[in-house]
């Protein structure tokens, strides 16, 4: 089987990236992790994937004097790696039009809410004071708007009238790892297609 070469692109815990590298550890499953790249040395995550023998990068925004240095940096080291497709996993950096335009339909991001409902940061606070019944999480192509490329996959948890920030974080997480390599999946078997800016599953 052709495998995807995937980058995964973190910036703390990586929680999800752990959940995509056990994914890549079945034979069957169509990708491999080639790289992880941190722009935080501190980022928790490196030491998971150092552990599991994939090389890992730091590019540390804040050694670079621009945001164009530091996508250059980064596109240096991806270039090494023959990457298919680059998934953001808690990566904290807003990406240039330039540096997606370079990767067009291959980049894609996890995120915390419903899309298109709550954007940005704080996606569970904001939730919760709207007393919504439900929440989730959205596997997305990355485009120049902050999360508003076409949605791939979604998942959703109910929101319950005691639910602070942390227990309805950590049940959408739970499914952000489920969703995040169901979304690699159909990629890695080429059944996803994004025509007029919305996704079709095949
Ligand atoms: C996740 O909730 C993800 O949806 C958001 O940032 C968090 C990253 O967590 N974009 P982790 O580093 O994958 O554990």
């Amino acid at each position: 089987m052709e495998k995807l070469n995937l980058a995964i692109l973190i910036s703390g815990r990586g929680s999800n990236m752990q959940a995509l590298i056990s994914a890549c550890e079945d034979q069957d499953f169509p990708a491999r992790v080639a790289v992880v790249v941190s722009n935080r040395p501190d980022a928790a995550g490196l030491e998971i994937a150092a552990v599991k023998n994939i090389p890992v990068a730091i590019v540390d925004h804040k050694t670079y004097t621009g945001k164009a240095a530091f996508e250059q940096a980064l596109q240096d080291v991806l270039a090494g790696y023959d990457i298919d497709l680059i998934c953001l996993a808690g990566f904290m950096r807003i990406l240039s039009a330039d540096f997606i335009a370079a990767w067009p339909d291959k980049i894609i991001n996890i995120h915390p809410s419903l899309l298109p409902a709550y954007k940005g940061l704080d996606t569970h606070g904001r939730a919760i004071a709207d007393k919504v019944a439900e929440s989730g999480c959205s596997v997305h192509f990355v485009t120049p708007g902050m999360d508003e490329g076409p949605v791939i996959i979604q998942k959703k948890v109910p929101v319950f009238a005691d639910d602070t920030p942390q227990t309805l974080a950590s049940r959408v997480l739970e499914q952000e790892h489920v969703a995040y390599p169901e979304a690699v999946r159909l990629i890695g078997e080429k059944r996803v297609r994004v025509v007029d800016g919305k996704v079709e599953i095949q």
